[in-house]
């Protein structure tokens, strides 16, 4: 079965509301001819969720839309939270669970994720789960290891057919924002590696169907190498995915 390539564009804390609608709108006839080989998201901050989705809807464009992040409960004293039921509001299709930032700056944990994990699912939308290694793990020799108890415990007691729509993004933290990469033979590696773990847990139609993207200084010079290898899927983008031209070269190469 061959699986959707995906481009997924994560702003970070980059646009205002009006911005990104501008650069939605920029991107649209760029990847207009695409879409049908390519499943292109973004992911704008939560401010720019409304604005984007309606540029979206209005102008009937064939992108997905991302959060980047989620609180698991559906309601509640939990100020500063947004939750899953906010998000499908807005039409969201996915939310980037537990990316290195988060896990960094804001206490994200396997715990947490595995949590938001469950409360994606459950809103009926598809978490894109952030997983890598450290340059200090990289370089012990431990990344692979790492890397599946990441992935394991993201998606503990998750269901068959879930795991079967899941899109994990392999993103080494070294890579992310330096313009080092690591070689696509490497990324593939933990990509098979992380391909083989959800084998492991849920079987083999799970494996096959799972979607594994690269992230980390992923270019429109680099991407074509990336996504020449087997089990890469596609890309999460950070900065290259904040100007139209960019990203549009980016889905290009994804096709
Ligand atoms: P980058 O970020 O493309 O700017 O390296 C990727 C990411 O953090 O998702």
């Amino acid at each position: 079965m061959a699986r959707w390539p995906m481009v997924a564009g994560n702003w970070k804390m980059h646009k205002t509301a009006g911005e990104g609608a501008i650069l939605t709108q920029n991107i649209d006839p760029l990847v207009s001819t695409i879409w049908e080989d390519v499943e292109i998201v973004v992911c704008p901050p939560f401010t720019a969720l409304k604005s984007v989705s309606t540029v979206i809807e209005l102008d009937k464009l064939k992108m997905g839309l991302g959060a980047q992040d989620v609180y698991w409960e559906d309601e509640g004293p939990f100020t500063g939270a947004i939750s899953p039921r906010m998000l499908v509001d807005l039409r969201c299709d996915y939310v980037i669970v537990g990316h290195s930032e988060r896990r960094e700056f804001f206490g994200e944990t396997d715990e947490t994720v595995n949590k938001k994990v469950h409360a994606v699912f459950g809103a009926g939308m598809v978490p894109i789960v952030c997983v890598g290694e450290t340059l200090a793990t990289r370089e012990a020799g431990e990344t692979e290891p790492f890397v599946r108890g990441q992935v394991r415990a993201a998606v503990d007691g998750v269901s068959v057919e879930d795991a079967g729509r899941l899109v994990i993004a392999y993103e080494p933290i070294w890579a992310i924002g330096t313009g080092r990469t690591p070689t696509p033979e490497s990324a593939n590696d933990v990509a098979r590696s992380i391909r083989a773990t959800i084998g492991a847990v849920f079987g083999q139609p799970a494996a096959v169907a799972v979607r594994v993207l690269y992230g980390g200084s992923v270019k429109p010079e680099n991407a074509t190498m990336f996504f020449g290898e087997p089990d890469i899927d596609g890309a999460l983008v950070g900065g290259a995915s904040l100007d139209a031209d960019s990203f549009a070269r980016i889905s290009e190469a994804a096709r």
